[in-house]
């Protein structure tokens, strides 16, 4: 590997109950790249964030974030990682500028410094004229604007999206997309982006994840894969084919 792993797992098990959500999973994700995390509804991609961020204990196995256990020091992992989680909570009767304004004190960040970074961010994804409305009263795809606006506000190392763009429309889709680009592109961030929709996760993927029931089954770059599955590395072969080929031909 020509850089070094930011983001490190080793057997790195979730089990609940009866229910193994992440199976000894070994994942390692270099500094400046995005990498797509994929697979059926239930097979631990969201289990598996929660574990890096120290949000939830390993039954089994470690990870580490930027040099830290999550575990032992979730507090520097959550000071170095931006997470925009599958559903994001914020205090329903303060506007979107106050809750970011919110956001920034918890991070260190004093009202003179975080109010033009606020309306920045607020502008960029498009909420520049929904500064007054509490977000009780946002519509879905609003708050997912304002969770990528809380993002652009801290502008941290590394950056967790799970399902960024689900319940956005075309125009809110395309720009979340051109932030992420350029947060990894500009800013270096790494990031690790769960999603559903394999065209984005093929435009912005470096490499990429297949998770099935728990496990990982596959890992690399688009390319890898191909010459994995279809025997071919420079053919052009779409993500979706790809995907669905691991799926027709894995045994459980
Ligand atoms: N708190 C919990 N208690 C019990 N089981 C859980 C819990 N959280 C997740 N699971 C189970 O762990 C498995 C993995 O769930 P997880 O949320 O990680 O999947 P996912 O890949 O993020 O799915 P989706 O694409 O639907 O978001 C599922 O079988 C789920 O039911
Ligand atoms: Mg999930």
């Amino acid at each position: 590997m020509d850089r070094e792993a930011i983001i490190e797992t080793h057997d790195l098990t979730k089990v609940y109950g009866s229910q193994v959500a992440v199976k000894e999973l070994f994942l390692a994700v270099e500094e400046g790249e995005v990498f797509g995390f994929l697979g059926p509804n239930g097979s631990g991609k969201t289990t598996t964030l929660l574990m890096l961020l120290g949000l939830t204990e390993p039954t089994k196995g470690w990870a580490r974030v930027a040099g830290f256990d999550p575990q032992r020091e979730p507090i520097q992992v959550k000071r170095v990682v931006g997470y925009l989680p599958e559903r994001i909570g914020f205090y329903e009767d303060m506007t979107g500028p106050e809750n970011l304004r919110f956001i920034a004190r918890l991070n260190g960040i004093p009202d003179s410094k975080s109010a033009p970074r606020i309306d920045a961010a607020l502008e960029s994804v498009g909420l520049g004229d929904e500064r007054k409305k509490p977000v009780g009263a946002y519509s879905r795809g609003m708050r997912q604007r304002l969770g990528i606006a809380q993002i652009l506000l801290r502008e941290p190392k590394i950056a967790f999206l799970d399902e960024p763009t689900l319940g956005l429309d075309p125009e809110g889709t395309q720009r979340i997309i051109g932030f992420i680009e350029s947060l990894n592109r500009d800013k270096k961030m790494t990031i690790i982006i769960s999603s559903h929709d394999l065209r984005q996760v093929q435009k912005l993927a470096d490499r990429v994840g297949i998770m099935l029931e728990g496990r990982m089954i596959a890992a690399g770059t688009m390319d890898e894969l191909a010459r994995e599955r279809f025997g071919v590395g420079d053919r052009k072969i779409s993500l979706d084919d790809l995907y669905m080929k691991y799926f027709q031909e894995i045994e459980l």
